[in-house]
């Protein structure tokens, strides 16, 4: 069979869950998440059965953005320890067959970098070109929009070189010149430094973003004010992605997932299609921004969203990659709100309910599944009050924004308990004593309130936990190459209430039938199962599904049809 997406890869069986280092685990009482703390978890990394970690960045930074804003990659973060810190996670990893992923930020440096600490005092410096600028004698520069900038221009004024720097994010996050070979091979040098040291691959941050028409040109008209999308549509992307695969992945079995901002499923096949050699997935956005009002800052739709348009993306973005490549699936992570507030139901009887159907649909589609700290437990959105509570730059430079514009405050700190990236970035809660178990000391960012009731040591004990549900299911997805590997159908398209859809590979079929209401709903059994199938998931373990194929409110179950004797 000459199907690509079946030709087998350690990274398309890989479970991947997220490590936010700042939020995972305190080891030194000073309320900041470490690497002795991830250390001291490693066992329970492990009981979770997944097979890859991605941590986001623990690079040395003056966390402007959380890391985000690197100042030195070859050191990690005194906050998070060092190196030799850095050796015992990765060898403890390792050793539990579990695959790093780190976290590579090269669309942009911190402004301490010392590339950045160069370029900016003269026109000269040989690291000048390390980055974007506009002269100021050529007047202003031209509009180009920046993400956490108060005012959302991604031009600042460098007084010593008399020229605007750019930044696609905050100011203390100046954007590398990618056409710059030397920029390149630095970045090559970087990576290459990491992979030497046995990490596992790298996920891109916003690589969709690195090539640039340096003649910045107006933005052209259909792009509708769609940033992003201009962004991501650089001339020399693919030039440079195809570079970065000779040049460092070719030479080693190392993985890559690009976070692709702006990337349409239209051209996904351009970026990993694995005869063009470029990534070997990356993310897309349209699932994340499903609800959201159009070109606004995540604000909610007011009508909500509809399960039919979840199908449809999640649908699409399956048929792409049908006979190439290879997708990845998220519902939450460090730049998302908690997935249970966002596509499940946070009350708190359905909050258990519906973290396991949404964990359900996670891994058991067609492509490698991304699991944020937490999700296993099934963690919900603070929902912060106040703008003091928040530590994001992305909540409080909007904030600012709105206030000085002379906006809806009350409106934006509503919107913000549902769609900020703060919501998802609460400690791990551990168990019910002193700051959920997180730390000693006082904790970064508040702790959620429902620790005593949502947390790792209980779930533990209780064998329908969300916790105790997610192994099963990662179990299952592991003994299964059709929930891998399988085709997709989608059944009962139109249906506003339940998600349903057959995996089939070789003589194996399974149906899964995901309710998506918080109401008793009846579903019609494709004929093939009706009667026939066995349950083999079940988020409601007193209450089968059924001969009349009820489903409870946010009811998951995954049946398997007998297998075809060949
Ligand atoms: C995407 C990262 O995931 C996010 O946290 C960060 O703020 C931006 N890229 C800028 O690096």
């Amino acid at each position: 069979m000459s199907i690509e997406h079946r030709q087998k890869k350690w990274w398309k069986e890989g479970i991947v869950y997220q490590i936010y280092p700042r939020s995972f685990k305190d080891s030194n009482g000073d309320g900041i998440g470490d690497l002795q703390g991830i250390i001291s978890k490693l066992d329970y990394i492990s009981s979770l059965g997944i097979d890859i970690v991605w941590l986001n960045p623990i690079y040395t930074s003056p966390n402007d953005d959380n890391g985000y804003d690197i100042s030195d990659y070859y050191s990690i973060m005194p906050e998070f320890g060092t190196m030799q810190d850095f050796d015992v996670l990765l060898n403890g990893l390792h050793q539990r067959n579990i695959k790093l992923l780190m976290d590579m930020v090269v669309n942009h440096t911190s402004d301490e970098h010392f590339w950045f600490q160069e370029a900016r005092k003269s026109r000269t410096n040989p690291y000048y070109n390390y980055y974007h600028w506009w002269p100021a004698e050529n007047g202003a520069p031209p509009k180009r929009f920046s993400f956490f900038d108060e005012v959302s221009n991604a031009w600042k004024f460098n007084e010593a070189t008399n020229s605007y720097y750019l930044h696609y994010f905050s100011v203390k996050q100046p954007d590398l010149n990618w056409e710059n070979t030397e920029v390149r091979q630095e970045v090559y040098k970087i990576m290459k430094f990491w992979l030497d040291k046995g990490v596992d691959g790298f996920r891109l941050d916003v690589i969709s973003f690195i090539s640039k028409d340096i003649s910045f040109p107006e933005i052209p008209i259909h792009y509708n004010n769609d940033f992003s999308r201009y962004y991501a549509d650089g001339p020399y992307l693919h030039k440079y992605l195809q570079e970065m695969n000779r040049e460092v992945f070719s030479k080693y079995d190392g993985m890559s997932v690009g976070e692709c901002v702006g990337v349409q499923s239209d051209n996904a096949l351009s970026f990993v299609d694995a005869d063009i050699k470029e990534l070997d997935m990356f993310f897309h956005f349209d699932s994340v921004n499903y609800g959201y009002t159009k070109n606004e800052f995540k604000r909610p739709d007011k009508n909500g969203w509809k399960l039919g348009g979840f199908k449809e993306i999640f649908t699409k973005w399956n048929d792409v990659f049908a006979e190439k490549g290879w997708g990845s699936i998220y519902l939450g992570n460090h730049d998302q709100p908690r997935m249970v507030s966002r596509w499940g139901n946070d009350a708190p009887e359905y909050r258990e309910v519906s973290s396991k159907l949404l964990l359900t649909f996670l891994l058991s589609m067609r492509a490698t599944p991304y699991i944020y700290q937490g999700d296993e437990i099934g963690m919900a959105n603070i929902k912060f009050d106040s703008i003091d509570d928040y530590r994001d730059i992305e909540s409080i430079n909007m904030y600012a924004q709105i206030k000085k514009q002379g906006g809806d405050l009350k409106e934006f700190l509503e919107s913000q308990k549902i769609t900020a990236r703060d919501n998802a970035r609460t400690p791990l809660q551990w168990n019910a004593e002193l700051n959920a178990g997180f730390t000693r000391g006082v904790p970064w960012i508040k702790i959620n309130a429902d620790a005593p009731y949502v947390n790792v040591a209980d779930q533990e004990k209780d064998e329908n936990s969300v916790l105790n549900y997610f192994r099963r299911m990662v179990l299952l997805r592991n003994q299964s190459p059709a929930l891998i590997y399988g085709d997709y159908e989608l059944i009962d398209k139109e249906n506003e209430q339940v998600y349903a859809y057959t995996r089939m590979w070789n003589n194996e079929k399974l149906i899964v039938v995901l309710n998506f209401t918080n109401e008793v709903v009846q579903f019609s059994m494709p004929a093939d199962f009706l009667h026939r199938g066995t349950i083999i998931m079940n988020n409601y373990n007193q209450v089968g599904f059924n001969y009349h194929n009820i489903l409870e409110p946010y009811q998951a179950v995954i049946l398997q049809k007998p297998a075809i004797n060949i």
